[in-house]
């Protein structure tokens, strides 16, 4: 048995890796194992069920490995599992230990950003059709009106290593005139899907200057921040060894290669299987 206790980090995929990098800069002492499940993703357009079980597997899998805190650092998990895994699975599997979310820091501070009170939001087709922003949001800001966009292709353009090509531009110029279309006034958009920080630069290119784009990673590892300060009884459970694990449940060579571009730096995975 690991005598670490790291803080666990997982997503679907290579996603999660934007959120991990700004954790990592804002709380660079801890123990941190990232876990990507490459080999079922993307989860984006899978069954609410589907996605239930494939993340609660990966989270049981982070607790064997020690981790006392997991963040979910994926949007469509965040949004399809973690009510039950928090309310239905922790208090029989590991009462003492936490999973977070990534949806809900960012709804908390959404408001700061929009004047008009017009919000968008970009997700996969299962974060939207869970409607997760629009109820989260509506309990810190009952004044805003969220707007929501299905962007089913984004995810495969970026692991496909596409988010660069003209096909690319296509797809998101195409979706950000449908958000658009569906009010003038929207001035704050999120990225609401842990891979969209790879395509933001040709999401500027395709908006209105005067719009704010708001990605996770910062306010998930501001948000985290916090949390560790209100809550020492976790915050003392987690080892200090400023160690960095990457595991894959596809092939580590494929995932280290694509890994770098969301973490900008060298990743050495290992697989892991079932
Ligand atoms: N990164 C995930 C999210 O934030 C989506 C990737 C997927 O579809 O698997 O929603």
């Amino acid at each position: 048995m690991s005598t670490k206790h790291p803080i666990g980090v997982f997503d679907s995929g290579y996603g999660g890796l934007t959120v991990l990098k700004e954790i990592v800069k804002a709380l660079p002492g801890y123990d941190y194992i990232y876990l990507g499940d490459n080999a079922r993703a993307p989860y984006g357009t899978r069954s609410f069920e589907t996605v239930y079980e494939y993340t609660l597997a990966c989270v049981k899998q982070l607790f064997e490995m020690g981790c006392p805190l997991v963040i979910l650092a994926c949007n469509t998990a965040s949004a399809k599992a973690l009510r039950n895994i928090q309310q239905k699975d922790l208090p029989h599997l590991a009462p003492e230990k936490r999973v977070l979310g990534v949806i809900r820091p960012t709804t908390e501070v959404v408001g700061k950003y929009s004047k008009t009170g017009h919000v968008g939001v970009l997700g996969t087709s299962g974060t939207v059709s869970s409607n997760s922003y629009p109820i989260e949001i509506k309990k810190f800001y009952p004044e805003i009106t969220v707007h929501q966009e299905a962007c089913p292709m984004w995810v495969p353009l970026v692991e496909n290593h596409e988010f660069e090509s003209d096909g690319a531009d296509f797809f998101i110029k195409n979706n950000l005139n449908n958000l658009l279309a569906k009010n003038a006034e929207i001035d704050t958009i999120i990225l609401g899907c842990t891979h969209y920080p790879l395509l933001v630069d040709k999401i500027k290119k395709h908006l209105p200057s005067h719009i704010t784009i708001l990605s996770q990673g910062e306010i998930v590892a501001g948000s985290l921040s916090d949390y560790l300060k209100r809550h020492s009884e976790i915050e003392q459970t987690l080892s200090k060894g400023k160690s960095l694990e990457f595991y894959t449940t596809d092939s580590p060579e494929n995932f280290d290669k694509s890994a770098s571009l969301f973490f900008g730096k060298e990743v050495k995975s290992t697989h892991l299987g079932w």
